[in-house]
C-alpha cells in the first residue's frame, strides 16, 4: 500500500476548517465574547416560502406508493434542467440545452471533481487569491500549477497565461476578492482556450450578486465559449440551499479535445460517480425558478448586497482601502498598518469578536488583504461595523 503522496503538498487543513478550529479554541477560551461570523460565505437568511412549499410537496409525494421517486435520473430531472437552461441562459441569449446540464449536489463538488475527466500531466493556472478547491484538488491529482496573480492594478483580473496552460479556472464575480470581469476580458479568454485548445472551468456561483447589466452572467454570453467553456453554477448564494445542497455543470457538447466529447466523459464520470441530488431537493431548485420563487429570492440577494454597502461605507469612511462589494457578496480590503492577514485575523476576533478570512489563506497574492461576507444578518453587520469603528 502507497498513500498518494500528492496530498502532503497540502497544509494540513482546508482553509475554512482551520478558521473553524482557531474561532471554536478562542470561543472556549473567551466564552463571555460573542462572535460576529463574517469568515465562511454562509447565508443566514431561511429558504424563501416558495421554496419550502415545493420540499413540504415533493416530501409527501415521497410518503405514497404512487408517487414515491428512487433514484435520480443520471443528469438530474428534466423539469429542474429545463428550467435552467431557459433561464440560466437561453433567457441571457446563451445558447445552452438542457441536454447539456448536469445537477448535481453543489459547485463545491463540481469544482473539485472536473479535473477528473482530464490528463494527470496537464498543467492548470488558477488565479492568485484563488478558491482554494481547484488549487487543491489539482494538487491531490498531481498537476503542476500555475498562478496568475491578481491585484488592485489589474482589477483581479489576471493577464492571459504567458506559458503553455492547458486548464484555467476563473471565478466572476470572484472569490475572495469580489472582482468581476467584463465581457471583453472574459472573450479574450475564451478566444486564447479556442486557440490553444486549453478549456476554462468557469465558476459563476456568484452571478446573482451582478448589479451592472454590461457585466456578463454566464460565459456563454461570449462568442466561441461553447467549444471552450465548462460553467459551474450554485443554488447556495442565490436561493440559500448551502444545507440543502444542489448545483449543476454545463459541459457544452460542442466542447472536443483529442476528438473526444467532454460532455461524454462528463457523463460517464457523473453516472459512475454520483448518484443524482435529492427528488425533493431538484424540486425545491425548480421553484426557485418560479415567478413567486424569483422575487423572494431577488429579496434575499438585495437584503445581503445592503449589508454590502454597509461594510463598504462603513470601512471606506475609516479609511480602509476597500474592493469588491458591488456586483458580489464579498468585501476585499486591504489590512491596516501593514498587519498580514492572519495578525489581522487574530486582531479582528481578540478586539472585535469579529470572524473574517485571512486573504493569504487564498494564496500569496492574497498576503496583507483581508476578506468579509455580506452574508451575516443586517443586525450582526452593524453590529460588526461598530464594533471595528471602536478599535
Ligand atoms: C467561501 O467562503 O469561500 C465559500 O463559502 C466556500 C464555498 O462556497 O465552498
Amino acid at each position: 500500500m502507497k498513500i498518494n503522496e500528492d496530498y502532503l503538498k497540502l497544509s494540513e487543513n482546508y482553509l475554512f476548517t482551520t478558521i473553524a478550529k482557531k474561532v471554536a479554541e478562542f470561543e472556549q477560551a473567551h466564552p463571555e465574547k460573542e462572535i460576529i461570523r463574517l469568515g465562511i460565505g454562509d447565508v443566514t437568511q431561511p429558504l424563501c416560502a416558495p421554496v419550502i412549499e415545493a420540499l413540504q410537496k415533493a416530501t409527501e409525494e415521497m410518503a405514497h406508493a404512487e408517487t414515491f421517486r428512487g433514484y435520480a435520473p443520471d443528469k438530474g430531472y428534466e423539469f429542474l434542467r429545463k428550467a435552467i437552461a431557459e433561464h440560466d441562459f437561453q433567457s441571457r441569449g446563451a445558447d445552452i440545452d438542457a441536454d447539456e446540464i448536469f445537477v448535481s449536489d453543489g459547485a463545491k463538488s463540481d469544482s473539485g471533481s472536473i479535473q477528473e475527466i482530464f490528463a494527470k500531466d496537464n498543467t492548470v493556472a488558477v488565479c492568485d487569491p484563488v478558491y482554494p478547491v481547484y488549487a487543491d484538488t489539482n494538487v491531490m491529482a498531481g498537476r503542476k500549477i500555475v498562478y496568475l496573480p491578481c491585484s488592485a492594478e489589474n482589477g483581479f483580473v489576471p493577464e492571459l497565461p504567458k506559458e503553455a496552460v492547458d486548464l484555467i479556472y476563473l471565478c466572476y464575480p470572484n472569490n475572495p476578492t469580489g472582482g468581476v470581469i467584463t465581457k471583453a476580458q472574459l472573450q479574450d479568454f475564451v478566444d486564447y482556450a479556442n486557440k490553444t485548445g486549453a478549456v476554462i472551468i468557469y465558476d459563476a456561483a456568484y452571478e446573482a450578486y451582478i448589479t451592472d447589466p454590461a457585466i456578463p452572467h454566464s460565459i456563454y454570453e461570449c462568442e466561441g465559449a461553447r467549444t471552450a467553456a465548462i460553467e459551474l453554477r450554485s443554488f447556495s448564494k442565490n436561493a440559500g440551499f448551502t444545507g440543502l445542497r444542489l448545483g449543476y455543470s454545463v459541459v457544452p457538447k460542442d466542447l472536443i479535445r483529442q476528438n473526444v466529447s467532454l460532455h461524454s466523459l462528463w457523463a460517464r464520470r457523473h453516472g459512475t460517480r454520483f448518484n443524482g441530488a435529492p427528488y425533493i431537493v431538484q424540486r425545491a431548485g425548480e421553484a426557485v425558478y418560479s415567478p413567486q420563487g424569483q422575487k423572494a429570492v431577488k429579496a434575499q440577494v438585495q437584503a445581503y448586497m445592503e449589508n454590502a454597502s454597509i461594510i463598504l461605507r462603513e470601512l471606506q469612511a475609516l479609511g480602509y482601502t476597500v474592493y469588491g462589494g458591488k456586483n458580489a457578496p464579498y468585501i476585499w480590503l486591504k489590512t491596516k498598518d501593514q498587519m498580514t492577514s492572519w495578525e489581522f485575523f487574530d486582531y479582528l476576533l481578540s478586539k472585535a469578536g469579529v470572524v473574517g478570512t485571512p486573504g493569504s489563506g487564498f494564496g500569496k497574492c492574497g498576503e496583507s488583504y483581508f476578506r468579509l461576507t455580506a452574508f451575516s444578518s443586517r443586525e450582526n453587520t452593524e453590529k460588526a461595523m461598530e464594533r471595528i469603528r471602536g478599535l
